[in-house]
C-alpha cells in the first residue's frame, strides 16, 4: 500500500468553527454551532451525544452530504468545498465509506449488488465487484444471503449490507451512524472488530455515531457532542490492556435496544 507521507503529517479530519442552518427566515434553526474535532488517522473516534444534538448532521457534512453554512472542514488534508461539483463526488466516491442511519438499501438490486455499488461506481466490471462484496458479507455472516433482495432481510441484516458497502472500496475515512443499532450483542462485536480491522489502518480513519455503550471497548478516543458542539475529547481504551476493557465492556448496559 502507497503511503502518502503528506497526508500523514494532518489529521484525517478537521473541523474548525463549523455551523450548519436548516431552514430559512423565522424557521431557521442552527443545529451546529461551532464544531471544532480533529480525527487521527489510525484511529476509531465514537462521536456520542443526546438525541438530536447533530450527530447526523455533523457526519453529514463531514462525508460531504451536505455543505456547511460556515467554518471549515478538512477531510483527508482536502477541502471539499473548493472542488467543483465532479470532483468533490469523485473524491468522496473514492475515499469515503458512509454507513446511514436508515440504511439507504436499493430495493432492486440484490444484496451482494448493493455491497459492490462503490466498485460499480468506481468502474470494476461486475463480476469482479460482486465477488469482493460477497467476500466481505461473507465475513458478516450473510453469505447465505447474497441473492437476497433488501426487503428479504431483517433490520439487523440490512445493516450490515450497508456496512459492507461502506467498506468494500477501502476508503480512507469511513463514517457510521449507528452501525449496530439493529444488532443482538454477538454481532454488534462482529461488526466492530470487522470495522477494527479493515478500516483502521495507520492511513485510515473511522468515526462511528453511537448511544450503544457496548461499543466503547473499541474506541481509541471518543467526542461528547451537545448541542451543536463538541463539549469535551477522551482518549480512550484501546490503548488499555484488554482485561481492562473487557471489565469496562462487563459494567456497561446491554448492548441492543440503547438506541432511542
Ligand atoms: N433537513 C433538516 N431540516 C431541518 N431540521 C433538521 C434537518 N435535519 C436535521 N434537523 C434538525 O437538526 C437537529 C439535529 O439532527 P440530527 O439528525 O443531526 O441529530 P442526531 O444527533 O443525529 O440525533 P439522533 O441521535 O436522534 O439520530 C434536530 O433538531 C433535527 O430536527
Ligand atoms: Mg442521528
Amino acid at each position: 500500500m502507497t503511503q502518502n507521507v503528506q497526508t500523514m503529517t494532518h489529521p484525517a479530519v478537521v473541523c474548525r468553527r463549523l455551523t450548519k442552518d436548516f431552514g430559512a427566515g423565522e424557521n431557521q434553526v442552527r443545529v451546529l454551532r461551532g464544531v471544532d474535532l480533529d480525527v487521527a488517522f489510525g484511529e476509531m473516534t465514537l462521536l456520542v451525544g443526546p438525541s438530536g444534538c447533530g450527530k447526523t448532521t455533523l457526519l453529514s457534512v463531514v462525508a460531504g452530504l451536505l455543505n456547511a453554512t460556515s467554518g471549515a472542514v478538512m477531510v483527508l488534508g482536502e477541502d471539499a468545498s473548493r472542488m467543483s461539483g465532479t470532483e468533490a463526488v469523485q473524491f468522496r466516491r473514492r475515499n469515503i465509506g458512509f454507513v446511514f442511519q436508515q440504511y439507504n438499501l436499493l430495493p432492486a438490486l440484490t444484496v451482494a449488488e448493493n455491497a459492490a455499488v462503490p466498485l460499480l461506481a468506481a468502474g470494476i466490471p461486475k463480476k469482479r465487484a460482486v465477488a469482493a462484496a460477497s467476500d466481505l458479507l461473507s465475513q458478516l455472516g450473510l453469505g447465505e444471503r447474497l441473492h437476497a433482495l433488501p426487503s428479504q432481510l431483517s433490520g439487523g441484516q440490512q445493516q450490515r449490507v450497508a456496512l459492507a458497502r461502506a467498506l468494500v472500496h477501502e476508503p480512507r475515512l469511513v463514517v457510521c451512524d449507528e452501525p449496530t443499532s439493529a444488532l443482538d450483542h454477538e454481532t454488534g462485536n462482529a461488526v466492530m472488530e470487522l470495522l477494527t480491522n479493515v478500516a483502521v489502518r495507520s492511513d485510515r480513519a473511522v468515526v462511528v455515531v453511537t448511544h450503544d455503550s457496548r461499543v466503547f471497548q473499541f474506541a481509541d478516543r471518543i467526542a461528547h457532542m451537545d448541542d451543536g458542539r463538541i463539549v469535551e475529547t477522551q482518549q480512550e481504551g484501546r490503548s488499555q490492556e484488554p482485561e481492562v476493557r473487557m471489565k469496562a465492556a462487563a459494567a456497561q448496559p446491554s448492548f441492543a435496544g440503547v438506541n432511542q
